[in-house]
């Protein structure tokens, strides 16, 4: 019953892998982006990557509007960045599959994306400077196997993981934030 419980919490096998690509679009994709929505309004998420609910798949769900208390959600299929550029900004990032933990990581500001909807139709989005473009590159990483964690320098990513290890000995689950 409880849909948290279907997040896979790190570290995990699965949020190391390269998702394969959606070869076609059928129910059981639909299902699964319906799901994944579910999941991620649930734990107050603005984006989640269907390997961080065990499906290795380039499949990602976005909503950056839901904290305006309106759903806007946005389904990527396939995402590829065409375009990240523009200076490098720093963000406070969390991640459902890391709860418990905000990390500090540096992005390129501008990012142009393409993917198909469940439709089958193939969007554009393109985002500056703000959280949709953090959360666009957040989450398509998650499809080739990277973390918040990758994007620190080794030093942070040491102290970062022992931070995070703590977080979840005090019995953090997703959705926590710091
Ligand atoms: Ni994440």
């Amino acid at each position: 019953m409880s849909q948290i419980g279907d997040i896979v919490v790190g570290p995990d096998q699965r949020l190391k892998t390269e998702c394969k690509p959606v070869e076609k679009i059928d129910d059981g994709i639909k299902e699964l982006a319906a799901r994944m929505l579910e999941d991620m309004y649930a734990t107050d998420g603005c984006g989640l990557a269907a390997p961080q609910v065990g499906e290795l798949i380039q499949l990602v769900v976005i909503d950056v509007d839901y904290g305006s208390g309106k759903k806007n959600p946005y389904v990527l299929i396939n995402p590829t960045i065409v375009t990240a550029d523009g200076d490098e900004v720093e963000t406070g990032e969390g991640c459902l599959s890391f709860p418990g933990v905000t990390l500090q990581v540096k992005r390129p500001s501008h990012v142009v994306v393409r993917a198909k909807n469940l439709d089958g139709d193939l969007i554009q989005y393109e985002a500056h400077d703000n959280l949709l473009a953090v959360c666009l590159q957040h989450e398509i990483d998650h499809l080739h196997g990277i973390t918040m964690f990758d994007h620190l320098s080794p030093l942070k990513r040491v102290r970062a993981m022992r931070e995070y290890e703590d977080a979840l000995a005090n019995g953090a689950k997703p959705g926590d934030v710091e």
